[in-house]
């Protein structure tokens, strides 16, 4: 039976149907007619399997299907069916004798890929196609043989399959169990290979021989067991795989932890007829099952299957079928299809040269004529199967979709799917799969694994048989803190505490399982420590320990023989040093506030406001008269107390640019002068190594060899091994025995900080380093959980509440350290404020000169016309220069009244602060100066020129 491509409509397969009846009515009077002519074929199977029965019948299914539709075929396939009686030898045998004897044009089988292994070989001499739908090691086609068709997937295909399960469970190792044959071995490379791609380990290959007693299996059962993996990729035929089972059923193998995968192999054979008994044992296993669409050709076809299946067996009542018998009836309609195509030539076979006095059968195998026709034939033959989409490419079929099956109860319940295209997927449904992530469980549904517990199992286990994590931690004398190993002698008990200590109890519960793990201080019997922390973290390459935590810092060196953690602190190495107080080393001190921008500035401005000072009053006021100098000394005297006495009564713009640059200076003066008081002695690591001061490092620390690398002399390094020992050194001071500066981890300074915060601080030149972190042995599968718990912790406030009840004290502590900075005031906080007084001082000036110069027109456009421009102009300045006789200051201010003067100045210009400044009577000599019509004495003006 043939399904073609092209789907059918209901209407028109009506007609089809119609019409076909009609051709095969034909056809069957045709065939009467015409002869057929028949073409041996060899089928070998181990015929006493119920295995072989089924794909028997389902490959005389396939015959008597196609020839009902074919009818006008000229070739009919004959069958020769050969036992190979479950061995290599057998269907060797089997093989030899279709093609010796019976001349068969093509060979259906054999069953395994060893009995392939040979028959491949007798079908590659004699140009027979050997179709196999069973041998599926991927070993076989490295074979140089064309004659060999695989009617099924090879064994790599679902290697990707596999992995992509151990990657979306997030299981990092895992341990193949196989059959010790060709059919186990095969598969070994592309399963490693595709287990390495998803960053899964292959720790151990578990290899089981056919012939292994049940003793063997569980001996091998319990070296899994003592090792760390949990993961099982079981591959193998059923007869093993069910021992293999049901001893690790005995052993507690089949609990709750363990994850067990079957290759399609043993999928297919326990579940597609299954064994109560059997599935019993395996409760919550995965496996790897190649995916047939289900179709209304397939339903049609299992049902007439199973109605032939019992009436040829009757005893049979369990038999379901199973994904090989479709595969060979497929390859049935395949070969058919071929032999018909390859056409009715010739039939037979060139004998070898029978001269040679060779005695054997295998040296006198002749050579199918036909062969290389019906392999052209079969490879180029493309049809629909009951399997789906047929076509044979590079002599395999080519690889469908594989469902993930997980066993509950007495069935293989699907879990998802596997595709080459789109990776793990719950459905074959691309929309619904589009929004999924390739990478997350949610792509398959809920697996019940063994145990019957829905809690995906992490993998692996610890190895030890009390299960417990050896944990070394360092010993030290200071730096308690961090790690402080106590031993109370009355009990013999040690206790282990310390920051450190806290940060790995509270990663480990932020982990997503139980860890067990005990502490170990590294100390020799009498307590002092047993090495350096280089020999701590060897300890764990050599086994000795499990982990190490402590005050660890991740560097290179160790980093090649164990692995690190990600750091639970922030990391660099950094130079503390003591503050000095210098306050009276610098005379100048009272320059700094302010910018040397600003302090020009500022003369500048005192300058200016000094002339324009000058210029308004000088013809107006008494203390503004006098020789040059005296009014010259007025008006800077004026114009500086202006600018630094507040002058209350005074609400010009000069007085307030003044009052706010002045107290910015005071405020920045005072705060200058405390931080100069509280300097640092050195800041530079160059300037100490150029005075060859001497500085501290911490016992055993690896600064010692950053150090060196600045360039220290190894003459002016000096140890310290507690907080209390480097203040000692310190207070001593450099050439006294004691050091200028000490370097150390950012932890170990916050510690010496947090004791001594009003005597150190930190200077900021920070040396990279990885902070600390926990210690594991290489690989560890440990390490991105406990990294990953770390991010969690240091993430949530968790560390700021360890780290307060450490380092507590630090807290009480002024904020240290590198915020020394320049706080000089500059030019740009200001210069708006000195823009606008500039200006106003400016337009005063300016309305001055042009009021003046209209007063004093006549000067300039004098009757005289005789003079010269020059006498003209100096005639005006010397108006300029004199007195104003005719201003009403003169006959009312107070002469000794400084103050005085400097009321009417800055507002004069101005006529809108006229009305503002009634305060002050001497605002009316400014109205002299206004053209309005009721100014005073207009006729005084004029006199008063004169006068002078
Ligand atoms: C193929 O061999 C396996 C393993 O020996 C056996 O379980 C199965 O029944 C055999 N099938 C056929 C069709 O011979
Ligand atoms: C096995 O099958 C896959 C998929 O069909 C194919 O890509 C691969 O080349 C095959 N491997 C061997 C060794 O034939
Ligand atoms: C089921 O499997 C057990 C153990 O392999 C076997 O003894 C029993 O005969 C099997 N039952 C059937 C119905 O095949
Ligand atoms: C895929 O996973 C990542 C990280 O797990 C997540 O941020 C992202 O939102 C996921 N995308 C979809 C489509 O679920
Ligand atoms: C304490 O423990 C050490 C080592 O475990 C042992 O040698 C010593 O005898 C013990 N001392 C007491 C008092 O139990």
């Amino acid at each position: 039976m043939i399904m073609k491509k092209n789907s059918l409509n209901p209407v028109p397969s009506f007609f089809l149907f119609l019409s076909l009846m009609i051709l095969f009515l034909e056809m069957g009077v045709a065939q009467s007619t015409t002869s057929t002519i028949p073409v041996n074929v060899g089928v070998v199977l181990d015929l006493a399997t119920l295995d072989a029965k089924i794909d028997l019948s389902c490959i005389n299914m396939a015959l008597s299907d196609f020839y009902a539709s074919y009818g006008d075929y000229k070739t009919r396939l004959v069958l020769n069916t050969r036992d190979s009686k479950k061995d290599v030898i057998g269907a060797a045998a089997a093989a030899l004798d279709l093609i010796k004897n019976v001349e068969v044009q093509a060979i259906l089988g054999p069953n395994t890929s060893m009995q392939a292994n040979f028959v491949i070989d007798l079908g590659e001499k004699a140009r027979v196609p050997i179709i196999s739908f069973s041998a599926t090691s991927p070993s076989l086609t490295s074979i140089r043989s064309s004659y060999f068709l695989r009617a099924t997937q090879n064994d790599s295909a679902q290697v990707n399959a596999i992995s992509a399960i151990v990657q979306a469970f997030g299981w990092r190792e895992a341990v193949p169990i196989y059959i010790d044959n060709e059919y186990g071995e095969g598969i070994i490379p592309y399963l490693t290979d595709a287990l390495q791609e998803v960053d899964a380990r292959v720790p151990y290959r578990s290899v089981i021989s056919p012939s292994a007693t049940d003793d063997q299996i569980v001996e091998e059962l319990y070296k899994l067991m003592t090792m760390q993996t949990r993961v099982f990729i079981v591959h193998m035929y059923r007869s093993l795989g069910t021992r293999l089972f049901t001893k690790a059923k005995e052993i507690g193998m089949m609990s709750e932890g363990y994850v067990w995968i079957m290759t399609d192999g043993l999928s297919v054979d326990f579940l597609s007829s299954p064994n109560h008994s059997v599935t019993d044992t395996i409760q919550g296993v995965l496996g790897i099952k190649p995916y047939v669409p289900r179709t209304k050709e397939l339903e049609y076809f299992r049902a007439r299957w199973k109605r032939q299946f019992l009436r040829d067996n009757p005893n049979k009542i369990d038999a379901e079928l199973n994904i090989y018998g479709l595969l060979a009836y497929d390859a049935t309609t395949a070969l058919a299809l071929a032999v018909e195509k390859a056409g009715t030539t010739n039939f037979g076979f060139q004998m070898a040269n029978v001269s040679s006095n060779s005695s054997t059968d295998l040296a006198t195998l002749g050579i199918s004529l036909n062969g290389p026709n019906i392999l052209r034939a079969l490879s180029t033959t493309s049809f629909k199967g009951l399997t789906g989409d047929y076509l044979f490419v590079d002599g395999q079929l080519q690889s469908p979709a594989f469902q993930i099956v997980n066993v509950n109860g007495n069935a293989g319940r699907r879990i998802g799917f596997w595709t080459p295209t789109e990776g793990l997927v719950k459905t074959l449904n691309p929309r619904i799969n589009k929004r999924k992530n390739s990478t997350s469980t949610s792509r398959v549904s809920t697996v019940i694994f063994p145990g019957d517990t829905n809690a995906v199992p992490k993998g692996w286990e610890i190895p030890t048989n009390e299960k417990k994590l050896k944990i070394g931690v360092p010993v030290k004398s200071g730096f308690s803190e961090l790690v402080g190993v106590k031993k109370d002698p009355g009990s013999n008990t040690t206790t282990v505490t310390g920051f450190c200590i806290d940060v790995f109890d509270a990663v480990v519960k932020a982990l997503p399982y139980a860890l067990p793990y005990e502490y170990i201080p590294f100390a020799n019997s009498d307590g002092e420590p047993a090495g350096t922390y280089n020999d701590l973290a060897y300890q764990v390459y050599l086994k000795n320990y499990d982990a190490v935590v402590g005050d660890i810092t991740i560097v290179y060196n160790r980093s090649l023989y164990i692995d690190y953690t990600l750091p639970f602190t922030e990391s660099g190495v950094s130079m503390i040093v003591p503050i000095a107080d210098n306050s009276n080393k610098n005379a100048w001190v009272f320059m700094k506030p302010l910018t040397r921008d600003l302090w020009v500035t500022s003369f500048l401005f005192f300058v200016f406001i000094g002339f324009v000072v000058w210029v308004l009053e000088h013809r107006i006021n008494d203390d503004f008269r006098g020789s040059a100098s005296d009014q010259a000394g007025t008006s800077f005297w004026f114009s500086f107390s202006t600018m630094v006495f507040a002058q209350r009564n005074l609400p010009s713009l000069v007085n307030s640019t003044s009052t706010v640059v002045l107290a910015s200076y005071t405020a920045s003066l005072a705060s200058l002068l405390t931080v100069e008081q509280l300097q640092p002695t050195v800041t530079d690591v160059r300037e100490l190594i150029k005075k060859g001061e001497y500085v501290g490092y911490q016992k055993g620390s690896f600064v010692l060899g950053l150090l060196l690398d600045l360039g220290f002399d190894k003459s002016k390094l000096m140890v310290y091994s507690s907080a209390e020992e480097c203040h000692h050194l310190f207070s001593k001071g450099s050439g006294n025995g004691g050091i200028a500066a000490a370097f150390d981890e950012l932890a170990f300074i916050k510690l010496i900080l947090s004791g001594y915060c009003s005597k150190y601080t930190m200077i900021d030149p920070k040396f990279k380093t990885g902070g600390f972190g926990f210690v594991f042995p290489k690989g560890s599968p440990l390490v991105p959980d406990i990294s990953r718990a770390i991010l969690n912790v240091t993430e949530g406030d968790e560390t700021k509440q360890i780290e307060g009840a450490w380092f507590g004290k630090k807290s009480t502590c002024p904020e240290s350290g590198s915020s020394i900075s320049s706080n000089s005031l500059s030019l740009k906080s200001f210069w708006g404020l000195f823009l606008i007084a500039g200006l106003a001082a400016l337009l005063a000036l300016i309305i001055f000169v042009v009021m003046f110069v209209y007063r004093e027109r006549n000067v300039l456009r004098s009757s005289d016309s005789t003079a010269s421009i020059w006498s003209r102009i100096e005639n005006f300045f010397r108006i300029f220069i004199q007195r104003d006789s005719t201003s009403s200051t003169f006959r009312q201010s107070d002469p000794n009244d400084r103050n005085g003067i400097s009321l009417p100045i800055m507002c004069a210009p101005s006529p809108s602060a006229y009305s503002v400044d009634t305060e002050y009577p001497a605002n009316r000599s400014s109205a002299s100066y206004d053209s309005s019509p009721n100014r005073e004495a207009p006729q005084e003006e004029v006199i008063d020129h004169e006068n002078n």
